[in-house]
């Protein structure tokens, strides 16, 4: 293990710190360090890994696609990709489908889409248009998305930034409708953001949103990169409240946790902007991951995880609940995504992270005060109990920990 860190720190540039395990093998919701340690995977790869690793039929479809026909480009048709287009389609409740590689460029990919709504569409003068953000997003790391981040770490030192976006209040529907001018062209926002420590908005937040964004002429662009694809225990977090976006920006799951995939969705007249030569991607839309893309969806369906994490999130919210540590200050979440809010007076989330990684579980830090849990939607009742007993006793290295009566 020490060697292969070494060798990653020596050569490797140091734009992470990952936790000090060595990975060799994964299968369904565990994972194997270079030691044959077994860990239960509380993480799925920031939900990539949604439907548990080496899943037969995505390891399947990634075999049998890669060896008749990988990558063509989108110069030519191939047969793949409209099979999968359609059904990415279908499932979401969409109308057309842009294929794209990760979550970031298939957000560029909307921001560019709703700039060009605004012009063609909308009548917004050419290079005025605006497009409003939320505090605390996380849509990514290239520098047109760094720039409108509220976390200085992310978006200082990486400027000039792009200008055409304000951020307004997560959570706050009145100050979106204070915000919108006459350029607004959308509003992007995540249904739950993850990265800032699973914030789940008041209920009815997205509902109104949508109400705001219609009656003003705003695109409402849906970011479920993370949320999607039964993550929050509907097939897309915005089901819960049966709202109808103008666009929406997927990724991670989709890949199946063995390739970037990702995509933007949109209403008709919204895509419809796009004429040949506007956008494009290598790799976006190749005939592996569009296959692999297609079977990832297949098996969300045939193995209704959307339903699976429900039942489970509300299981593992309701045992991490029941934990009374002096160092927890808060458990939320939504399906099989929850965050654990930890006092930073008593312990960093990393330190917290790295003593569950001791005791067989992995998760990751986030924001210095929560330790996120997204485990594989396959993931069985039995292991997330084992996992809350693996909590529970790093918890105890902490303070006193004792279960609240029901
Ligand atoms: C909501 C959201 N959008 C976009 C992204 C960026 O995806 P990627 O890392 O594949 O570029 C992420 C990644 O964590 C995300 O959580």
């Amino acid at each position: 293990m020490g060697d292969t860190i070494a060798l990653e720190r020596r050569y490797g540039a140091t734009n992470y710190a990952p936790l000090p395990i060595v990975l060799t093998r994964g299968e369904g919701a565990w994972l194997w360090d270079d030691t044959g340690k077994r860990y239960l995977d509380m993480l799925s790869a920031y939900s990539a890994v949604s439907f548990g690793h080496g899943h037969p039929k995505l390891v399947k479809a990634l075999s049998e696609q890669a060896a008749r026909l990988a990558v063509t480009s989108r110069a030519f048709h191939s047969d793949k990709l409209s099979p999968f287009l359609a059904k990415l389609c279908e499932v979401t409740g969409m109308d057309r489908a842009l294929p794209m590689n990760t979550g970031a460029e298939a957000v560029e990919t909307a921001i560019k889409c709703a700039r060009k709504w605004a012009y063609v569409v909308k009548k917004v003068p050419r290079d005025t248009a605006e497009i409003l953000v939320c505090d605390g997003n996380f849509h990514g790391r290239t520098t047109t998305i760094v720039g409108f981040s509220s976390e200085p770490q992310y978006r200082d030192d990486f400027g000039p930034h792009s200008g055409g976006f304000r951020r307004v209040p997560f959570g706050d529907a009145k100050a979106l409708a204070a915000a919108i001018t006459p350029n607004t062209a959308a509003f992007l926002v995540e249904p739950v953001q993850g990265e800032a420590g699973i914030v789940v908005p008041p209920a009815g937040y997205l509902t109104e949103c949508a109400r705001i964004c219609r009656d003003r002429n705003v695109l409402l662009i849906v970011d479920e990169v993370q949320t999607g694809l039964g993550r929050t225990g509907r097939i897309l977090a915005i089901h819960h409240e049966g709202v109808k976006p103008d666009g929406l920006v997927l990724g991670k799951a989709l890949g199946g946790g063995l390739l970037p995939v990702s995509a933007f969705l949109a209403r008709d007249e919204v895509m419809g902007v796009f004429k040949p030569g506007d956008h494009g991607s290598t790799f976006g839309g190749n005939a592996l991951g569009a296959a692999v893309g297609l079977a990832s969806l297949e098996v969300l369906l045939e193995e209704r995880l959307a339903e699976r994490a429900a039942a489970m999130g509300a299981h593992l919210l309701q045992r991490l609940r029941a934990i009374s540590s002096p160092i927890v200050t808060d458990v939320r979440g939504q399906g099989l995504l929850i965050g654990v809010e930890l006092d930073p007076r008593k312990v960093s989330a990393r330190r917290f992270v790295e003593t569950l990684l001791k005791h067989g579980v992995l998760s990751k830090d986030t924001h210095g005060t929560v330790a996120r849990f997204a485990p594989p939607l396959i993931v069985e009742r039995a292991d997330l109990d084992w996992a809350v007993d693996r909590i529970r006793d790093a918890l105890r290295e902490y303070g006193p920990v004792y279960e609240k009566a029901a």
